[in-house]
């Protein structure tokens, strides 16, 4: 054996040792370097076929490029399993392992209940409307017989973009619009974004929902505004429940009520939600305020009709049992896949 041949045989049992017992890629490639590379030990040992005496040359060369051979065939086959390091496994099944979840999207908890509120109140025959949420001062506040300086419009804390374009306050401006569109009769409501400049707490948010309800044809009475919010608190909340309207005051109705229904969360025994009273109130309402009518060109004297609003967020709080508004509008997904 000469000095060469027996430093090749080092060099493929080192090299074949270092390839199996590369851990990962990074390792492996370690490896590759090593031996394989320009500067690599392989490159070294063909440097010194210069020295070797010419009638052993050809058999060195040989030997060499099979060493060479070798040495990458043991690389790329280690490199697959690398790569594929389950292909090992593949012939095991582990039945212990837990499933493969897929998750599928959901409807938000807002859209959940907002579609259920929307196919009660079409069953009863009121069509959908909807409009801008940039809205002017007329439509949010004038046609709904807020004066110029009437203190009511302090109550609603307007996002201003300029002195007579605002992000509307309330769904009320759309009652206005469909109006302006439709003759008599109309029976809609209106859901979508209201905008307030609050402070933001889990109480409260710069924007939510509301559902609002317009019915004007002739000779509607209050008797059908209550037996109408009644049935749909009772579909949406339970048939046994009880309810109560308290007298209220809108500048676009008259006379004005707010409807109260006894909490479900204590039945009525009174608790935190409802700060010991044991009602909650649900919505506001009221025939529609002549002057209204004035503003759209229907005839006060011919038509009367009903409006009522309510707000999404708290009965979607209530009915989820949430406790902080903001959890609706952040749109994490661990809290929305409870939703599924
Ligand atoms: N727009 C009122 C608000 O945002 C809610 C409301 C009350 C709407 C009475 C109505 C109504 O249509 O008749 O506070």
């Amino acid at each position: 054996m000469t000095p060469l041949d027996q430093r090749i045989d080092d060099v493929r049992s080192s090299a074949l040792r270092e390839i199996s017992e590369a851990g990962d890629r990074s390792a492996l490639d370690g490896v590759r370097v090593k031996y394989l590379a320009r500067k690599g030990h392989i490159a070294a040992l063909f440097e010194e076929l210069s020295s070797v005496p010419p009638d052993q040359k050809p058999a060195a060369g040989k030997a060499l490029n099979l060493l060479r051979r070798e040495i990458q065939a043991a690389f790329d086959a280690r490199l697959g399993q690398a790569a594929h390091p389950e292909g090992r496994r593949i012939d095991r099944t582990d039945l212990t392992l837990p499933g493969k979840q897929k998750w599928v999207g959901s409807r938000h908890p807002l859209t959940q209940t907002l579609d259920e509120i929307r196919g009660i109140f079409r069953r009863m025959g009121f069509a959908v409307a909807t409009g801008p949420e940039i809205e002017d001062d007329y439509h949010n506040f004038e046609a709904l017989n807020f004066p110029p300086d009437h203190p009511a419009r302090d109550m609603q804390d307007t996002f201003f973009i300029s002195k007579n374009v605002l992000l509307r306050t309330h769904t009320s401006p759309v009652q206005i619009r469909v109006m302006e569109n439709t003759p008599p009769p109309v029976r809609v409501i209106i859901p979508g974004r209201v905008y307030r400049n609050e402070a933001i707490s889990a109480r409260s948010y710069c924007l939510f929902h509301q559902v609002e309800g317009l019915y004007v044809d002739q000779g509607v009475t209050f008797r059908e505004l209550k037996g109408t919010l009644v049935s749909f608190a009772k579909q949406f909340y339970g048939s046994s429940l009880k309810y109560r309207f308290r007298p209220s005051y809108f500048p676009f109705t008259e006379p004005s009520a707010e409807m109260d229904i006894t909490c479900f969360l204590c039945g009525g025994e009174g608790c935190r939600v409802c700060k010991k009273t044991g009602w909650l109130e649900i919505l506001g309402c009221g025939m529609v305020d002549p002057n209204v009518y004035s503003f759209v060109g229907y005839d006060p004297k011919k038509v009367s009709g009903y409006a009522f609003g309510m707000g999404i967020e708290r009965i979607a709080m209530l009915r989820f049992g949430l406790d902080d508004i903001r959890i609706l509008f952040e749109n994490d997904v661990r809290f929305l896949r409870q939703f599924a």
